[in-house]
């Protein structure tokens, strides 16, 4: 079978440095408010993949033009409001959640029909999320059991509302922000705390967003109807990409990584707090500040012996798309690890909780389920030589990469479908993965 990829051998120890490709947290944010800024943005290091492409066939949809151009992006906003777009016009969102999420925000003002679609997965997703609050601002939303397709019909008399976010979902929140722009007066979200990506670039760009931070949550004001000015950005790497190599190094023999210019937003390294308590030998190198983004390279060394961790719900947010692979090192450690709270974790690209743990039984190692808390029972040992076939994810990209990374540490011969999946976030990682010396076929 032609989209499938087959592992036989463990990676052998290598020593290298390498670089991850765009972070696509950025770069949806770089072309959603670039597109409605005032005048042309240039980015740099934008993520090639689909999801980042769809975002940028929706916005040129809705009006704003872009360029490609082999090192950078220009993209032509049109200011707040000046959005020019056809009746029923339909939007395809594809696999991207946050592009659905916050697309809806970014077109509240928008008077004309809208039809919002997306691909198999985006279409089993939660959206009364975000139809929630965009009701509250006079957002008329049709949909069926709040999943798409959905249809939307914008309003020119947007009030500003107060809400509070308390899933610790950045989508949520970012569409609510987005949302707040096109309105006229002051929006005031109560938010879990959760990715800051979207308000540290609109601080940047001196947006009128004020936000007071709180132990668990932050408090968000948005002035609505402010024209800014477009902007030039250079994505750094991102940490959900690099996590991947994280894992294998750490989990594979007498091999060193390191991993250069990627973003270590303290609301985007869960996974590197889980991992530092778990005695995990990683360091953070070079930090700097980049438009109020912090920087860094990563020093991964692999680790013999890893100790079990009772995760706090407190950090499920910052390390939610790492997960799959830190109950990959779970599974590695001395003794039992707890995780808390992961029902957030069932409503990604595939229902994650429920695919992990039946790849984790799968491997033979014991877990242990109480609705959303899982225990996992380490094997400090764990050595594999079954044959695996992992099929059946909806083709979440992350499923397929955290697949391939156990076949290359624990061992085994694997059969991991859906190769095509890594298209959404990181059409790089096997090309990476074989230059780091990984025989994948
Ligand atoms: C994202 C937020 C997270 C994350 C997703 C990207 C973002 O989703 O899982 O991959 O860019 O805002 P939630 O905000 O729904 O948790």
């Amino acid at each position: 079978m032609k989209n499938q990829v087959i592992i036989k051998k463990k990676i052998q120890p290598y020593n290298k440095k390498i670089s991850v490709s765009g972070d696509k947290s950025l770069s949806i944010r770089c072309i959603l408010i670039s597109s409605i800024a005032s005048g042309k943005s240039r980015i740099f290091n934008l993520l090639k993949s689909d999801d980042v492409l769809n975002s940028l066939k929706v916005i040129k949809q809705i009006g704003a033009n872009y360029n490609i151009t082999k090192n950078y992006i220009d993209i032509y906003g049109v200011g707040i409001n000046g959005f020019k777009i056809k009746n029923s016009t339909i939007l395809n969102a594809g696999n991207s959640g946050t592009l659905a999420r916050c697309i809806l925000g970014l077109c509240s003002s928008i008077q004309n029909n809208i039809k919002l679609i997306g691909d198999e997965s985006l279409s089993k997703r939660d959206f009364s999320r975000v139809i929630k609050p965009l009701n509250l601002f006079g957002v008329n939303i049709v949909s069926k059991n709040n999943k798409l397709p959905i249809k939307l019909i914008g309003s020119n008399l947007l009030t500003p509302i107060q809400y509070e976010e308390n899933k610790g979902s950045a989508q949520i929140k970012t569409c609510i922000i987005l949302s707040a722009i096109n309105t006229p007066g002051v929006t005031t979200i109560k938010a879990r705390k959760s990715r800051n990506h979207t308000e540290v670039l609109l601080k940047y760009l001196k947006y009128p967003i004020q936000i007071n931070k709180y132990q668990k949550y932050d408090l968000i004001k948005v002035r609505g109807l402010h024209q800014f000015n477009s902007f030039d950005y250079n994505v750094p790497g991102d940490i959900s990409s690099a996590s991947f190599f994280i894992v294998l190094t750490l989990l594979s023999k007498d091999s060193s990584l390191t991993i250069k210019n990627v973003n270590i937003n303290p609301s985007r390294i869960g996974i590197l707090k889980i991992f530092n308590k778990m005695n995990a030998n990683i360091k953070i190198l070079n930090k700097k500040n980049y438009k109020g983004e912090l920087i860094g390279d990563i020093k991964i060394k692999s680790t013999k012996y890893f100790k079990s961790f009772n995760c706090p719900a407190s950090l499920n947010s910052s390390a939610i798309d790492e997960f799959l692979l830190i109950f990959l090192v779970a599974a590695k450690s001395k003794g039992v690890s707890k995780f808390r709270e992961l029902d957030e974790l069932n409503k990604k690209e595939s229902p994650r909780l429920d695919i992990a743990v039946n790849f984790l039984r799968m491997i033979g190692v014991k877990v242990v389920r109480k609705k959303n808390n899982i225990d996992i029972y380490g094997n400090p040992n764990l050595d594999l030589n079954k044959k695996f076939h992992v099929r059946n994810f909806l083709k979440d990209h992350r499923v397929f990469m955290m697949s391939v990374i156990a076949g290359l540490s624990f061992g085994g011969s694997w059969k991991i479908d859906d190769k095509d999946s890594i298209q959404t976030s990181f059409p790089d990682f096997l090309k990476i993965m074989k230059k780091i010396g990984a025989i994948i076929k």
